[in-house]
């Protein structure tokens, strides 16, 4: 049952839609405590359940804990968010249980889209924050496991051409008490053509990547990558590595952990740039040295998959799959492998092999370097 607070909104809807069987039905839903709030929505802890029969029994349970993401619903054209979200099925991607609309109490000519989704109890932002605050980071075990999570939900949104488009510490939930991690907030999210253009002011600006800086419009999936980069630098150093005070010295930020972009590198991602290019390199070391001396306390292993992510040149750029069978991993792959998680004493083993048929065949060959020993 969920914890007795003050504020509980509790509403019968007429028409709840389960997203696996499309089946509609009546439901109540008991919302009792806020627990995210971003730039497009608000989001509850609730739980449902199916209404009362035509004879007024009621035998059905409360189902939960669910999150509830609240945004208005678009009268153009179909929410991406809600049709990305029923498309897809992984365990590193938030699954979606429920769908209603409805008209807010306040403004009643607004309507709502409600998404209702599995509850995860922490997101990787407040995570990095916990640590930092005792002077910590997350344990190196954890930080590989959830890497790992990240780069298979990458690899299987981007085995549909789908770029999230957001990837940021607040939109990757985890449970501390499991290690599990899931991709959430698709709401910026978008299949990509091949050539066919996509704005270029998305994603939050100390991830975006550096294409996106210059106002490219035929990006990739790779966009993603180089958040996951970011991410995996955030929870080495405890705070954003790329730190821009506004969106173009953004990319001053990046040269000085890579250096000046090359020419190539504008040409390629928009030749209508006319902003700083950022052409003094701001260091005398190797681009290599460079990154041993900001990721001073981090493993050799984590450095190298860091050099092999950030990485101007889309092209260049590791894909997921490349990441997978980085050797920082190497150590998930024992049969041995446990982690503690945060106040337990008892390890736990994680299930971070199960690849679907999918998923296989987008590892191709490489799918026998992925195999538990
Ligand atoms: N399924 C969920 N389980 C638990 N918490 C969630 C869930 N979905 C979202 N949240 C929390 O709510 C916050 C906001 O959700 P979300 O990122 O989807 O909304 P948003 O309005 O698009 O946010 P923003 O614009 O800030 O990125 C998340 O950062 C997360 O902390
Ligand atoms: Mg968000």
């Amino acid at each position: 049952m969920p914890p007795n607070i003050s504020q509980v909104n509790e509403y019968s809807l007429p028409e709840v839609t389960e997203n696996i069987s499309s089946a509609v039905a009546p439901m109540t839903v008991k919302e009792y405590k806020r627990i995210g709030e971003g730039a497009f929505g608000t989001v509850y802890e609730a739980v449902l359940k199916y209404a009362d029969d035509a004879h007024g029994n009621s035998n059905s349970e409360w189902l939960g804990p669910f999150a509830i993401k609240r945004v208005p619903a678009q009268t153009e054209y179909k929410s991406r968010e809600l049709e990305i979200l029923r498309l897809v099925n992984h365990p590193n991607i938030v699954s979606l249980r429920f769908y209603f609309d409805k008209a807010s109490n306040s403004q009643r000519k607004t309507v709502f889209q409600n998404l209702v989704m599995e509850c995860l109890p922490s997101n990787l932002q407040s995570e990095i924050k916990y640590y930092r605050q005792s002077k910590y980071t997350i344990p190196y075990p954890h930080m590989k496991a959830y890497t790992f999570q990240l780069a298979r939900a990458m690899l299987y949104l981007h085995g549909f051409g789908i770029s999230h488009r957001d990837i940021k510490p607040s939109n990757i939930l985890v449970d501390p008490s499991t290690v599990v991690l899931k991709i959430c907030d698709f709401g910026s999210a978008k299949k990509l053509e091949l050539n066919q253009p996509s704005v270029s002011y998305i994603c939050s600006r100390y991830y975006r990547a550096p294409e996106l800086i210059v106002g490219c419009s035929l990006y990739t999936t790779k966009i993603d990558i180089w958040g996951l980069g970011c991410v995996v630098a955030e929870m080495f150093l405890g705070k954003p590595i790329f730190q821009g005070q506004s969106p173009e010295s953004q990319l001053k930020e990046i040269s000085k952990l890579l250096g000046p972009p090359p020419n190539t590198f504008f040409f390629k991602s928009n030749p209508q740039y006319r902003g700083n290019m950022y052409t003094n390199k701001l260091f005398s070391c190797s681009v290599e040295e460079r990154f041993k001396q900001i990721f001073s306390n981090s493993p050799a292993d984590a450095i190298d998959l860091l050099l092999k992510i950030l990485v101007y040149d889309p092209d260049l750029r590791a894909s997921p799959r490349r990441v997978l069978v980085h050797p920082f991993f190497d150590e998930l792959k024992s049969k041995d492998f446990h982690v503690y998680p945060r106040g337990q004493s008892e390890p736990i083993h994680l299930n971070l092999f199960n690849f679907s048929d999918f998923e296989l065949s987008l590892l191709g060959s490489l799918k026998d370097e992925l195999i538990v020993r």
